[in-house]
């Protein structure tokens, strides 16, 4: 069993995960109400509250464990917000000094990617396309094996989650934006406003990018036009929010089975924050079937948002695979950007 810890943004969290990728405890403290009083993740305030919150979580998750019985210590070593990164960091070495255990190291997408394997009935297989969309990053990377996964796609500005997080800001929804902007959407008419799908018909090197800021520009424009969101009725913000949302994720899936359909791979999933999103779950698992691919998404919402379940499951991974000589010492573990 390994103990994993995550605290890259505003989420500190500690879980434990066996060698089979079942999760055994998985406890997340989030301070996104801090974040909806200011309008966003302030960095000061969430390594704050990170550290502030750090030992509640870890004896919540490590009640009736003895810490002595596990095989090594995880931690998410970026990227991130340096402030809360560290809170997590040093924790962990704590921990690995004290009960004399290896520390893993985890980069926090491959955290999000390896989400995918955790309380599984069956194996994941390989190769994969998979997308890990959050609020800061959006990539597609082919993953061909367990410890393999080579980049193919990238945002050329914003990531997906950034997007719905300041389109919901301009909509007068709070934060965080992707799961409010989502739920005005519900009641709302996707098709009323067509916002653009950027980079859609890149031919060049942007052919498998993303880019999201000129939709955010698109919005303001648009609430501009409209005599500002003061002057705009209930069911004109559920139509803006559904035609943003319709947007985001036709762009993602677009450019997601572009790729698959180039590599030929059959098998495709989703991760991170954005991978929470009902529409871009429902649509998504539509177009796997249509074309008879094998599709995986996190088996609970909350494996799609930041969690240290989904970095004790990287860890699994680094563990099962170490190189001859590799010794996971705490003292080699340190912020990476
Ligand atoms: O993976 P994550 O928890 O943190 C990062 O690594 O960034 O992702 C957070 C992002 C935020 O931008 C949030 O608005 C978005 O994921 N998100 C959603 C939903 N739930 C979270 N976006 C759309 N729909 C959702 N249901
Ligand atoms: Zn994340």
């Amino acid at each position: 069993m390994i103990c994993a810890i995550e605290t890259s943004c505003d989420e500190v969290s500690v879980s434990l995960v066996d060698e089979n990728f079942m999760v055994i405890k998985n406890i997340i403290y989030s301070s996104s109400a801090k974040a909806n009083e200011t309008g966003g993740v302030v960095p000061e305030i969430a390594a704050r509250e990170a550290a502030q919150m750090m030992t509640n979580v870890l004896k919540e998750a490590t009640e009736n464990i003895n810490l002595d019985d596990i095989t090594a210590i995880a931690v998410t070593n970026g990227p991130g917000l340096v402030g809360s990164l560290l809170t997590g960091i040093e924790s962990a070495k704590a921990l690995a000094l004290i009960y004399n255990k290896p520390l893993i190291p985890v980069f926090h997408i491959f955290g999000h990617m390896c989400a995918n394997l955790l309380d599984r009935s069956e194996n994941f297989i390989f190769p994969c396309i998979v997308l890990t969309v959050s609020g800061g990053h959006n990539d597609i990377y082919i993953w061909e094996s367990e410890l393999e996964y080579t980049r193919v796609g990238k945002t050329i500005d914003d990531a997906a989650g950034e997007c719905f997080d300041k389109c919901a800001r301009m909509l007068g929804l709070g934060y965080p934006g992707g799961p409010l902007l989502s739920k005005k959407a519900e009641k709302g008419d996707g098709k009323r406003f067509n916002f653009p799908r950027p980079l859609q018909h890149a031919k060049n090197e942007n052919i498998y990018n993303f880019s999201f800021s000129g939709l955010k520009t698109a919005l303001l424009y648009k609430i501009k036009d409209l005599g500002g969101i003061e002057n705009c009725d209930e069911q004109t913000i559920a139509d803006l929010a559904a035609s943003i949302e319709t947007a985001i994720c036709e762009s993602l899936l677009h450019k997601l089975f572009l790729v698959q359909k180039r590599y030929e791979i059959s098998h495709v999933a989703l991760t991170g924050g954005v991978s929470a999103n009902t529409p871009l779950r429902k649509q998504f698992i539509k177009i796997s079937k249509e074309k008879k691919l094998e599709y995986s998404i996190p088996e609970k919402i909350i494996y799609s948002t930041d969690n240290a379940a989904m970095i004790g499951a990287a860890a699994q991974v680094l563990w099962r695979n170490k190189k001859e000589g590799e010794s996971f010492d705490f003292r080699d573990v340190r912020v990476s950007f």
